[in-house]
Parts: structure tokens; sequence; C-alpha cells
């Protein structure tokens, strides 16, 4: 067979994986843990090309995928990583690699944990390899480090992969508020390793253990109102840990804009008036991501009111 493919979702972090102790093989300065987005994929098809003397990549033209345009930096590592794969697998052949993701590329919501985990996924069926998931695990962190954690619903990854976290927690609803589609100034990698300039980095592998440790505790017992309050003060408090570094570096730089700051402010309003409100995350951009209850129809309700028109908002279910 020529043709092969696979499809995959991303992850959101609630502890944050910030700052490497390898930059070469994508290893953690920290743990951290996330939650598999379902619904957010990425499809890549592998394509043989006997005519070609390079890989390339391509995007797919599928109904349901829309369309990627994806720019040239991000095509030599997606090319990269699946050559190292090859060489790992000892493929010689030459592939029209293909991807799409079944959001929009311009929402600012990152795709490449979706990305290398599905690109993993559709090279191990070419190269007729069966691997478990924490295998998979492993291998897709090279390519991108967060992809490893895409393996899994809910995943702590501490050392060269992730592993999986069993939850009894009840589906959650996930929606990323779209503050801003500019193009990032200081890509993930970038900020991977300007970090660690920053004079709060020294400590930060203890705090974020500290974090994943509580956060583990609370996901794995069955939820309680108690559970939730506590679970979004950890998670609020560790990507402003992460946002700390960012404002705090040799090359100061902040993500956050005064659209930002405005919905931050209401959801922590919320949450004093009401002691419940959704769990509250941003990654390293501008934009937020809250994952609510699914009993919490009435605070999703107001919050599409307050700023549905204003900005786009990308959702579960
Ligand atoms: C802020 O996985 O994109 O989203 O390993 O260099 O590809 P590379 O970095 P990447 O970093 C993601 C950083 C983050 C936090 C997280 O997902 O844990």
């Amino acid at each position: 067979m020529d043709q092969f493919s696979a499809e995959a979702c991303a992850n959101i972090a609630l502890i944050k994986y910030m700052g490497k102790s390898s930059q070469v093989d994508n290893l953690p300065a920290n743990p951290s843990i996330s939650m598999r987005l379902d619904y957010l994929k990425t499809k890549v098809v592998l394509q043989k090309n006997s005519n070609s003397n390079i890989n390339n990549w391509k995007p797919l033209k599928e109904n349901e995928w829309q369309l990627l345009n994806l720019d040239e930096s991000a095509q030599r590592k997606f090319l990269s990583f699946f050559e190292v794969l090859q060489k790992k697998f000892g493929d010689e052949n030459k592939w029209d690699i293909y991807s799409a993701n079944n959001f929009p590329s311009d929402c600012g919501l990152a795709s490449s944990a979706s990305s290398f985990a599905a690109l993993t996924q559709a090279a191990l069926q070419a190269f007729q390899k069966t691997l478990s998931l924490e295998e998979m695990s492993k291998l897709s962190r090279l390519g991108s480090g967060s992809s490893c954690r895409s393996f899994f619903k809910w995943a702590l990854w501490n050392d060269d992969g992730a592993e999986e976290i069993i939850s009894p927690w009840p589906d959650l609803m996930h929606f990323a508020v779209v503050v801003s589609k500019a193009k990032k100034k200081i890509s993930s990698s970038q900020a991977h390793k300007m970090v660690t300039s920053s004079p709060q980095y020294e400590n930060r592998p203890d705090r974020a253990i500290e974090r994943a440790r509580y956060l583990t505790k609370i996901i794995t017992a069955p939820l309680s109102e108690q559970d939730w309050a506590r679970a979004y003060q950890i998670i609020y408090s560790e990507f402003e840990d992460m946002h700390t570094l960012f404002e705090t570096c040799k090359e100061a730089f902040s993500y956050k804009t005064k659209e930002t700051l405005e919905v931050l402010q209401y959801l922590k309003k919320q949450w004093m008036n009401l002691k419940d409100g959704p769990l509250v995350t941003m990654d390293a951009g501008p934009n937020i991501h809250l994952i609510y209850r699914k009993n919490q129809s009435m605070m999703v309700s107001d919050f599409q009111e307050k700023f549905g028109k204003k900005y786009q908002i990308i959702r579960s279910g």
C-alpha cells in the first residue's frame, strides 16, 4: 500500500511545559499535565512518491478539513521530524505528506500537538510498526514536546514521554476565546529558550512539581465543588507563573493584550462573586482557554452573551 493516514487531537496543558532540559530531544524541565481536546483534530496522509527525491509537505484537500497554510519553518520542522522517524525505522522512500486541521488555522490555536501526534501515527503505519501509546508518545515528543500528551485523555508528562492519568471526572466542555488572531511574535519554541533568563526560572521546576502533584490528587478523585475551586486556583496560578517568566526574562515580552486582561478580569470577578466559574488557562499566546462542567450552562450563556459577538469562540459540543 502506498497511502496511510491518521488523525490525532490537540491538548490543553493545565500544568505547563515551559523550559527544556534538552533542546535537541524536547525533554521538559518540569512535569506537565494536560486534558485532550477530542474535538480539535489534525489529519495526516502519507502518499509514497517514487518520482521525487525529497519529501514534501502539502495541504490536505478533503471535505470537513480546513485548508492549511504552513509557513516555511513549520514545514521544515514537520519534515525533519518525519526524516528522524524514517532514519530510526530504516525507511528510504520519498513521501508527500498532506495535513489539515478541522479548525481554522488563523485562530491562534496551536495545532502542533495534534499535527505531530498524527504524523507519528501515520508514519508508524507506513513503516509497519506497532507501538504502545507510551512508546508513540516518546517518539512524538521528538517532533514537538507537547504532542506527547495527545495520546491520553488526561496526561502526565514527566520525563521522556507521557502516561495516562485515570480520572473519574465527567466529560468537560472546552472553549477557546480568540481575542487575537495575529501571528505570534515569539513562538513557543523560542519562549522555551528565553524563559531560562528569568530570575524566577530557577525555582520554576519546584513550583510546577508541587502543582502537578496537587492537581493529580484532585483529578484522580471524584469531582467535588471544593476540588473544582481548588483546581481553578492551581491552574490559574500556573499559567500566571508561566506568563510571569515571559514578562521577567532578559528580553521581556508579553502575550497578553488589553482584551486578554478584560476577559480575565470578568472571570476573576465571577469566581469572586459566585465562588464558581470555569477553569481558566492560557498557552503561549493572548487567547484564553476555559473549561466548564456540563452543569454550568447558565455561566456559559452569560459568557457567550458578553463576549460571543466580540471574539470568535471555538468550543466543544
Ligand atoms: C506553552 O510543544 O510547542 O503550549 O517542544 O518546542 O515544539 P516544542 O514546544 P511546544 O510547547 C508548548 C508550550 C505551551 C505549554 C504546554 O503545552 O505545555
